[in-house]
């Protein structure tokens, strides 16, 4: 099949490592022209080298607007338009309701929700203007279905999801398509920070809580970066032309509430 991401110019955010850096990796080998962001200049600099010669690199704290606004121009400036946007962040902390403070809401609701509206606001009029754009966003499975311990995200990603769903019917008419991706539960550096914290709440082995969370699927294993960046590379490409406004789950029937 051919996805048609030939020199396609593709925004990863907070790419320097996990699942962004997947995308990018996934982009970047279709063809697309790939610029990546993420805090920490040096790991930044080193993904980019691991995933090609032309990756644009620059250091952003996707919370702060005018850092992802002057970012997103730099990308125009250099490769002439943005075609395909994924937006991505770090996760918030684990903690049950009563373990967070006002802050620790206010935190999340910068990293998660805000940071998607900012790029959507600084990509979404250009790729109107040209009448192709992809918008795609890194949310967690706890859109369909709460996990333990993980309140904050459960809140914060439901509204993301919801600009998702209102977003791709106001750019539908423009030829941007929307969609929101769910990980389940993916081998990266965060899910080892849960599974190190829950197994120290439990006074278990971080092994025996990712055996629980594979036993919890269908495949009973948990999932590569790469085969959640396979799907996000399809939603961004050609050939999802007749796909927008939905949250696609990549948790291998860990959500057991719906049929669809
Ligand atoms: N892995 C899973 O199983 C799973 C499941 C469901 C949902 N998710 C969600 O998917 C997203 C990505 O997860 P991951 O597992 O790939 O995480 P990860 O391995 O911890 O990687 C996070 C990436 O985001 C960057 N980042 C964090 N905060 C940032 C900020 N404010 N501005 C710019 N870049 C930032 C980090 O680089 P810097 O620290 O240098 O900025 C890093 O490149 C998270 O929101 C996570 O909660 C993951």
């Amino acid at each position: 099949m051919n996805l048609g991401l030939q020199n396609r110019v593709a925004i990863v955010a907070a790419a320097s490592k996990g699942l962004g850096l997947a995308v990018a990796r996934g982009l970047a080998a279709e063809g697309s022209r790939v610029a990546i962001c993420a805090r920490d200049a040096r790991s930044l600099a080193s993904a980019a080298e691991s995933i090609g010669p032309d990756v644009m690199a620059i250091p952003v704290d996707v919370t702060d607007a005018e850092q992802v606004s002057r970012f997103v121009e730099s990308v125009r400036a250099r490769f002439g338009s943005v075609d395909i946007c994924v937006t991505n962040a770090g996760g918030p902390p684990s903690k049950t309701f009563e373990q967070t403070t006002t802050a620790d809401w206010q935190a999340a609701v910068q990293l998660n929700l805000m940071s998607t509206l900012h790029f959507a606001q600084a990509v979404l009029p250009g790729m109107k203007a040209q009448g192709w754009g992809r918008l795609l966003t890194i949310t967690s499975v706890s859109v369909k279905q709460p996990l333990d311990g993980l309140i904050l995200s459960n809140s914060v990603r439901a509204a993301v999801a919801g600009l998702v769903k209102s977003l791709a019917n106001e750019y539908g008419a423009f030829g941007v398509t929307v969609n929101n991706v769910c990980p389940g539960y993916t081998a990266t550096d965060r899910l080892n920070g849960l599974a190190g914290k829950l197994a120290a709440d439990q006074q278990t082995k971080e092994s025996v809580i990712k055996e629980r969370w594979a036993a919890l699927t269908a495949l009973k294993r948990i999932a590569t970066p790469e085969e959640l960046a396979d799907v996000v590379v399809f939603l961004a490409s050609d050939r999802a032309s007749y796909h927008t406004g939905a949250s696609i789950a990549v948790d291998c029937g860990l959500t057991r509430g719906q049929l669809g």
